[in-house]
């Protein structure tokens, strides 16, 4: 039975002093603030993405937080590479508390036009990205024998579907959304606890273009309530609550962060 909380632990709740957090897609919009948020919460962060160059920014942004940072590359699709990635992340830092899985891609076509070959890489990138990735923390956690955070990235399209050609990213969202709620049930257990974070579209270098574009904007706008895109650092409460002992209780829960597009 857990212990309950005295009034200091409660007001530090979303603390994460002491903890390592891995964040994959640490080069990228979402990644690299979440990475920061993580470190400006006290966790020190592995951040990891192919290229290991993409990842200078993250690690500086992190450390001049006064946390350490380790960048790895690794492609999440590719199991000896995560083997690796978890592996370095043990050797430097002895354990793993928190894994975020940023890395994700999105490709759109039309659907009768959809190559295979291309869904195929979406499902790759984020399906099997995912899977790998939280196998491979949760053998660490296990071991340890304390538990740990898992939060997943999904999206809004892993709920509603979209007129701009997203059948292959909102097919493999939807199973982020799922397989986030049967590894939660699996690894109960072991006291991990397993959410997915599930935003609208938000800012970042790849989604300027069609954020930019009048009518894709407001076909994006009419199906967001708040009237608004996400700031890649909308997902930080989210990402902090679920990484810290404030959701202690919450596990295999989908928390959109879509200014009420669920709500819809
Ligand atoms: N941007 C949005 O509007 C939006 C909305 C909802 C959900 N998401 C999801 O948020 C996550 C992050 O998206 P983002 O907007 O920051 O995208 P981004 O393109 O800025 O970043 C994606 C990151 O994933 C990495 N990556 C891609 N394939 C990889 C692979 N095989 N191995 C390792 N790393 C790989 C890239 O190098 C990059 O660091 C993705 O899962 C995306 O689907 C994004």
């Amino acid at each position: 039975m857990r212990a309950k909380m005295g009034l200091d632990e409660l007001k530090n709740m979303f603390d994460l002093t002491g903890k390592v957090a891995v964040v994959t897609g640490g080069s990228g919009g979402a990644g690299k603030a979440i990475s920061i948020g993580l470190a400006l919460y006290g966790a020190d962060v592995v951040c990891t993405s192919r290229t290991l160059s993409t990842l200078e920014d993250t690690a500086a942004e992190v450390e001049k937080l006064g946390k350490k940072a380790l960048p790895v590359s690794c492609d999440v699709t590719d199991p000896q590479s995560v083997d690796s990635m978890m592996k370095k992340t043990i050797d430097e830092f002895g354990k793993v508390d928190i894994l975020i899985t940023a890395a994700g891609i999105a490709l759109r076509t039309e659907a009768e036009n959809m190559p295979i070959e291309d869904f195929r890489k979406v499902m790759a990138a984020n399906v099997d990205g995912t899977l790998l990735c939280c196998q491979a923390a949760a053998k660490e956690m296990i071991k340890q024998g304390d538990g740990g955070k898992i939060v997943t990235v999904g999206s809004i399209r892993g709920l509603h579907g979209h007129p701009a050609g997203y059948s292959a990213y909102a097919t493999s969202k939807g199973a982020v959304h799922i397989m986030t709620k049967q590894i939660a049930i699996e690894w109960a257990k072991h006291n991990i606890r397993v959410n997915c974070i599930a935003p609208c579209i938000f800012w970042t270098p790849l989604t300027e273009p069609i954020l930019k574009d009048e009518e894709m904007y407001k076909i994006f706008m009419q199906r967001i309530p708040i009237g608004r895109p996400a700031e890649p650092e909308d997902l930080l409460g989210a990402v902090v609550y679920l990484a810290s002992e404030a959701s202690a209780m919450v596990t295999g829960h989908v928390l959109y962060v879509d200014g009420g597009t669920s709500a819809w």
